[in-house]
């Protein structure tokens, strides 16, 4: 190996969606630094087997990889189990697979949408879900899941938009769940040139695209997100092109009203629309406890956390 690299001393990634675009990018970089990497993508109908051939260009590299077929969508104990047969661990997740969909709520069928969200939402929840013991046995298991702008909303992305939003919020409550495991969880939104973008017909935006947003840009954030020593949870990046910043959901400043009527709010309006300074709100503790603490300082006192909020205890089972 290379001097400098970061290197994953043979631990096990499960690259979802592996055989195309940005997928293929990050199991081939985190195979060029040595991990060993489950390739997952489904066969095309016309009968390609992407995850092969990516797991063969893996090996001719001579790193190590299987291709495994299983859909993300009811698929993911057969996909983690692969792992487990193939290597006897599992380190690393990240959870990639997706596809694209643009129709209206008006014009799509119920089912296709349900498609579009399952393959993206319940795909990272179940891959994530199969792979959780085995991160817990690793001590320090990584996930990087997918999210993306179309997240922030646009005409065309009720289902796939959704789904991302989701995504962002499921890894950010898994984050804290990892943390006394050893488990760290990031969330990307990535801009790359793949057979996504691709359906984009501007010339310019296609030319632009080509130029700068090769995959390869996301797959060096990703990798360094899930090598052993990387420390950074509970984090939500954008990236593209060469760069990269955390995202964060924020709140405008927050009006208070004398007495709570229909009426009044009409009348504060502007003051509630208005722009002003940006709060980041990181979790919901730290946003909860902050209404409490509005309400009534004293309270503070009775919170814990990092963040200042009030710790929320999980439960460990069914109630009731
Ligand atoms: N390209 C972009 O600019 C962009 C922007 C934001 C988010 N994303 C997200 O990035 C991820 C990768 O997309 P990409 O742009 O590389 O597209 P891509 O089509 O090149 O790759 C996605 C891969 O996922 C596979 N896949 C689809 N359904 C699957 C299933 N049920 N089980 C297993 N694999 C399945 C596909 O076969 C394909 O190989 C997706 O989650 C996508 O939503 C992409």
């Amino acid at each position: 190996m290379e001097m400098g690299l970061l290197d994953f001393a043979r631990r096990v990634a499960i690259v979802t969606g592996g055989g195309r675009g940005m997928g293929r990018s990050h199991a081939l970089m985190l195979a060029s630094r040595g991990a060993r990497i489950v390739v997952n993508d489904i066969l095309s109908p016309t009968g390609e087997n992407p995850a092969e051939d990516v797991a063969a260009e893996i090996r001719a590299a001579g790193g190590e990889a299987v291709p495994v077929n299983d859909s993300v969508v009811g698929g993911c104990d057969a996909i983690v189990q692969a792992a487990i047969d193939a290597f006897g661990q599992l380190d690393i997740i990240v959870s990639n697979a997706g596809v694209m969909s643009s129709e209206t709520l008006a014009d799509a069928a119920a089912e296709n949408w349900h498609t579009v969200f399952d393959i993206h939402f319940r795909g990272t929840v179940e891959v994530c879900r199969a792979a959780w013991p085995h991160l817990v046995k690793s001590g320090s298991g990584r996930i990087v899941t997918t999210s993306s702008s179309g997240m922030l909303g646009n005409a065309g992305l009720t289902s796939y938009g959704s789904a991302k939003g989701g995504i962002f919020s499921f890894t950010r409550s898994l984050a804290i769940e990892g943390q006394d495991h050893g488990i760290n969880a990031n969330v990307i939104l990535p801009s790359a040139k793949t057979r996504i973008t691709d359906t984009i017909d501007d010339p310019a935006i296609a030319a632009t695209l080509a130029r700068h947003f090769q995959s390869d840009h996301v797959s060096a954030l990703v990798t360094w997100l899930v090598h052993q020593d990387t420390a950074v949870t509970n984090e939500a990046f954008q990236v593209s092109g060469g760069r990269a910043g955390r995202v964060v959901m924020a709140a405008m400043p927050t009006v208070r009203v004398a007495e709570s009527t229909p009426e009044i709010w009409a009348e504060k309006q502007g003051e509630l629309m208005a722009d002003g300074p940006l709060k980041p709100l990181l979790t919901t503790a730290a946003m909860f406890g902050d209404e409490l603490a509005d309400a009534d300082p004293a309270i503070r006192h009775a919170m814990s956390g990092e963040t200042g909020g009030l710790a929320l205890k999980p439960t460990t089972g069914r109630e009731g």
